[in-house]
């Protein structure tokens, strides 16, 4: 079975295919008529120990418009409350035949350790702080839609770098596609290792935003800090949190990007998360075709004659 645990299994070439597919599958979104047979017969379960919104949503929605049967696995009303481990709880879902098993979990590899065990298609739809593969692929969407190309510019993810594994998905796929890669956050919110991943590290927002073409903000994991590392909100919107004077920074018009949640005057101000240079929304639309992309190119039987034409 074909798997997606990470961003750093695919090439550049696999990145850009999905792309592409994903491009069909925005088309095949926006017509009334959205539901596609791709799936059909098909079993598809979201297994996620951690909160969604839109991952969940969008993968939910993404198996149904292709036509497969999605089964969400209610975490916080099943017998893992009752001590049943990740596996003994795989395995008891495996047992029942899916296609496709979409894991969220707060540990780094458990989506890896699912995929050796199971005998379906795994996704990882977030693995504690290591990869949230479908998220830097609606990202990678989202600015090639706006830019028309990711190789050649720059892209500034700013905040909570340690804590996120959305933004170490990110810098994988930009450097894949030949993007060049800043960090900006305190030293305090880097991960160890920051400066042998393939960005440009800053300190401050006045220099790492300097033109730059797209600015991602990230969430301030503040559930994930414990005392003397919770930054002071008020300190850290004032030197970390994007406002209209810090985006002013970056070139006319760049890209101001947040995979959501968001605390608004946290690290980005209202105006800004609702102002003409968010792409914020289309973020969420691309979450559905990149989704719908993803399962198709590990489910579809026909996904073999796409990557030979
Ligand atoms: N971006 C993202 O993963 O959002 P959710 O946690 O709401 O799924």
């Amino acid at each position: 079975h074909r798997h997606l645990l990470g961003i750093r299994e695919l090439s550049p070439a696999d990145i850009e295919l999905l792309l592409d597919r994903a491009e069909k599958a925005v088309a095949i979104s926006r017509q009334s008529e959205k539901k596609m047979s791709t799936l059909r017969g098909r079993t598809q379960i979201n297994l996620f120990y951690e909160a969604s919104t839109r991952t969940q949503s969008s993968f939910e929605l993404a198996g149904k418009r292709l036509g497969a049967d999605v089964m969400n696995m209610s975490v916080a009303s099943s017998s893992v409350k009752k001590g049943e481990t990740l596996i003994d709880t795989a395995m008891t879902l495996n047992a029942m035949r899916p296609d496709i098993l979409i894991i969220r979990h707060s540990s780094a590899g458990a989506a890896a350790l699912l995929a050796q065990k199971v005998g379906c298609s795994v996704v990882n739809a977030g693995d504690g702080a290591h990869e949230h593969p479908t998220q830097a692929l609606l990202d990678a969407l989202t600015i090639r839609r706006a830019r028309g190309t990711i190789a050649g510019l720059t892209v500034a993810i700013c905040g909570d770098v340690l804590h996120s594994r959305v933004a170490r998905s990110n810098i994988i796929l930009l450097n894949a596609l030949g993007a060049r890669v800043r960090v900006v956050a305190p030293s305090t919110l880097f991960p160890a290792g920051i400066r042998h991943m393939g960005v440009e590290v800053f300190n401050s927002m006045s220099e790492g935003l300097k033109g730059v073409d797209v600015v991602m903000m990230l969430r301030l994991q503040r559930e994930r800090m414990e005392g003397a590392m919770v930054p002071s909100v008020r300190e850290y919107f004032r030197y970390f949190g994007l406002d209209a004077e810090k985006l002013k920074l970056a070139r006319e018009g760049a890209l101001v990007m947040h995979p959501g949640p968001m605390n608004r005057g946290v690290e980005i101000a209202s105006e800004i998360a609702d102002g003409p240079q968010s792409v914020i929304q289309e973020q969420v639309e691309m979450g559905v075709a990149v989704r719908m992309a993803v399962m198709e190119a590990l489910l579809d039987p026909r996904r073999n004659e796409d990557r030979a034409a």
